[in-house]
């Protein structure tokens, strides 16, 4: 077998067999088959697709290229969730400890930013200190001690869907229901846990543009992961307006340090955290229905457990926790530029991608995937849709260490306003539930 004929097959549209696909990803491991080889076979697959066959087979040996954590050894069920991506997307920060608050052990494999998404390991390592990089055996006995873990993909867990990311990162080839598919179930499965929910988006800042796509995208990955007897569940969401107000990574952290500490009440990382965590309660059996899981949810918030539990995720895995009472303890900015507004009216639209350009512009992306992260930078909105804005009110602030980027990441947030005269439409975040 040869990659260039592998290339060749999709490239004109015919399917994979398991074997074609199995030393694809083999020859990705040991290093045979070229980094341009690789993206080339994405970029095919981007424009042919694939089958369902051939998605198992992807993801399956996706699992095999590196170790499956047995959670067996915790006797107990163990929830694993996952979004797609988006913009200002930080509810695995705020739910995590939230679940581990309210007795629900967790083990989290999660990945580094994606296209002009942002990834929530590369939040977490904001927190100076904080380390991703987890052994098997750590991560079992961290979620055996304090109940919860958050790891990025290893050498040991799916190292080739570290590696097929990383290239579809900057080459164009992210938004493609197999690829998506794959990278995400492989990652829960090699997780371990055995309840799973997923967070598929849809909108101008997620990879499905239409709810239709989040929808056909929801149908494989819940299919895949039945036939792996997974309890998993899809909730598919809008991602048209980025999620709560900071963009950016250590902006985002703070973000969620509000939400633990009881500040944000309100609004769509509020909603978006209660909804996933009153239906992992339900679905763990923690509780028997949605109203009751809200209270004890608020509970672990109100008494101060959620944070707590973020305070010894953060403790054990090696950051400053003191981040949590001293936000001048996240990396700092040279310029905080604000935006004012030109005009009057409602927000009548934020569009996501255009903030996340503005903000991956500023070095809170890679644009090659051996670039760092500038982890201070960003994009704060004052101002979220249905709120009324007055001429020279200011909308937005950028957070910026480089005065030429601050001016183009301007440029990018004045285009993302839209206003209108007339009071914006509140639209349902959750679109539709599939089990
Ligand atoms: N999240 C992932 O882990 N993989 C993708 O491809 C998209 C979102």
């Amino acid at each position: 077998m040869r990659i260039v004929d592998i290339i060749e097959k999709k490239k004109q549209g015919k399917e994979h067999t398991k074997e074609e696909i199995d030393f694809l990803i083999s020859s990705l491991m040991d290093g045979t088959a070229a980094d341009y080889q690789i993206s080339a076979w994405l970029m095919a697959v981007y424009f042919k697709g694939m089958s369902d066959d051939e998605t198992a087979y992807l993801t399956d040996a996706l699992v095999r290229s590196g170790e499956v954590i047995d959670l067996e050894q915790l006797a107990s069920s163990v929830v694993d969730k996952h979004s797609t991506g988006g913009v200002g997307d930080k509810v695995t920060i705020t739910l995590i400890p939230l679940l581990a608050a309210c007795g629900i052990p967790v083990a989290k494999l999660s990945g580094r930013g994606l296209g002009h998404t942002g990834g929530t390991i590369d939040k977490l390592e904001s927190i100076p200190g904080f380390n991703t990089n987890m052994s098997i055996p750590d991560m079992i006995a961290q979620v055996k001690k304090i109940g919860v873990a958050i790891g990025a993909q290893t050498q040991k867990l799916t190292p080739a869907d570290g590696k097929l990311y990383a290239l579809r990162d900057v080459t164009a080839t992210v938004d493609s229901r197999p690829l998506i598919a794959s990278s995400v179930v492989s990652k829960k499965i090699a997780s371990g846990a055995d309840n799973i929910i997923l967070d598929v988006k849809y909108g101008s800042g997620a990879f499905m543009k239409t709810p239709e796509d989040a929808v056909k995208l929801s149908e494989i990955m819940v299919k895949i992961g039945k036939k792996l007897n997974k309890n998993i569940t899809a909730v598919i969401t809008s991602m048209d307006e980025p999620l709560g107000r900071a963009v950016g990574n250590s902006l985002e952290i703070i973000e969620a340090i509000e939400f633990l500490k009881g500040n944000i009440k309100e609004g769509d990382i509020a909603e978006l955290t209660y909804d996933f965590a009153a239906l992992a309660l339900v679905q763990m059996k923690k509780s028997d229905n949605i109203d009751e899981a809200r209270k004890i949810i608020n509970d672990a918030i109100e008494s101060g457990r959620a944070l707590e539990k973020f305070r010894e995720l953060i403790i054990t895995q090696g950051g400053d926790a003191s981040v949590l009472d001293d936000y001048s303890k996240f990396p700092q900015v040279k310029y905080i530029v604000e935006l004012k507004s030109g005009e009057s009216g409602f927000v009548h639209r934020i569009d996501a991608l255009k903030i996340a350009y503005g903000c991956k512009l500023l070095g809170a992306g890679r644009e090659k995937k051996t670039d760092s992260i500038d982890y201070g930078v960003g994009v704060f909105l004052n101002k979220k849709s249905g709120e009324y804005v007055n001429k020279g009110d200011v909308i937005c602030t950028i957070y910026s260490n480089d005065e030429d980027k601050t001016n183009a990441a301007l440029e990018y947030c004045k285009d993302a306003f839209v206003l209108s005269e007339s009071k914006y439409v509140e639209y349902n975040l959750i679109y539709k539930i599939i089990r």
